[in-house]
């Protein structure tokens, strides 16, 4: 109870920012550009490029604000940042979030550490369950802008949770190796810095088939 309580507090802490209504068919023809990497309806062909279809709306939208603003860098994405109008991310963001997402298929050897990490965490070395925050179903929670990653790529999946406990252990690192745009609260940074590799691996294999 203490624990959803603190998760409720950080959720407002959070979701900071004010947002302009996206069109999500005004998205479709602006997202083009996008395509290349993201696939034509967000669900990428390559594991390096994260699928965005089904990605929650207000999660996306603070993705590319962060990213204009240097606080989350892609370099892979550096140039097309500053031409994206506010109504431009808005209206991608929403285009996005509506189409549907593909499944990957789990590693059936790592399906049970996966499960059992995701659903109730570890209690030994202190890691939260990410069902808290994700939704049992991977689902995310698009209110507080914590995002969806079920189907998403393992390899994608497992980078951003080397990048976040990265982040958490060398402030000095180069900015593109590094994740540290989850708050004050350093809520990924936090959980990720606790896991160990093979939980990682563990983890993005079952997320990348959950549902
Ligand atoms: C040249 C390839 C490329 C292009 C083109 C590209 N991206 Fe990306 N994008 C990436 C890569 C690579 C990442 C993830 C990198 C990382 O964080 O490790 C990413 C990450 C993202 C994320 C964060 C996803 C998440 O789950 O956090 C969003 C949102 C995004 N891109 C939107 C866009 C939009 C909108 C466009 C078009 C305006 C675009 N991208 C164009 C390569 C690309
Ligand atoms: C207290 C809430 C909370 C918990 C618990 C939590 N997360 Fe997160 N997670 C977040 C938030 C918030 C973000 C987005 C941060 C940002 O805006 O960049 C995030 C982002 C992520 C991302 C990046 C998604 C993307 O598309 O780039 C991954 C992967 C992730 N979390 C995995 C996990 C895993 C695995 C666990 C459990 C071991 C976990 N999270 C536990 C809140 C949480």
């Amino acid at each position: 109870m203490k624990r959803i309580a603190m998760i409720a507090v950080m959720t407002l802490a959070f979701v900071g920012f004010s947002e302009a209504a996206g069109d999500a068919q005004a998205g479709q023809a602006k997202a083009a550009i996008c395509s290349a990497c993201h696939g034509a309806d967000g669900n990428s062909a390559t594991p390096a490029f994260p699928k965005l279809a089904g990605q929650g709306e207000k999660y996306m939208v603070k993705q590319l604000m962060d990213m204009k603003e240097g606080k989350r860098v892609v370099n892979e994405m550096l140039a097309f940042l500053p031409a994206l109008t506010e109504q431009d991310i808005a209206d991608i963001s929403a285009f996005y979030a509506a189409q549907p997402t593909t499944l990957n298929q789990a590693d059936p050897d790592l399906v049970e550490l996966g499960k059992s990490l995701y659903m109730a965490g570890n209690k030994e070395t202190g890691v939260t369950a990410c069902a808290a925050c994700h939704s049992p179903t991977g689902a995310g929670n698009e209110t507080a802008a914590f995002p969806k990653l079920g189907g998403q790529h393992a390899a994608y999946t497992a980078l951003q949770l080397r990048k976040f406990a990265l982040g958490a252990r060398h402030e000095g690192a180069a900015v593109a190796e590094v994740r540290v745009n989850d708050g004050d609260t350093r809520m990924m940074r936090d959980v990720a810095f606790r896991l160990k590799d093979y939980e990682i691996e563990a983890l993005a294999s079952y997320i990348s088939g959950l549902h």
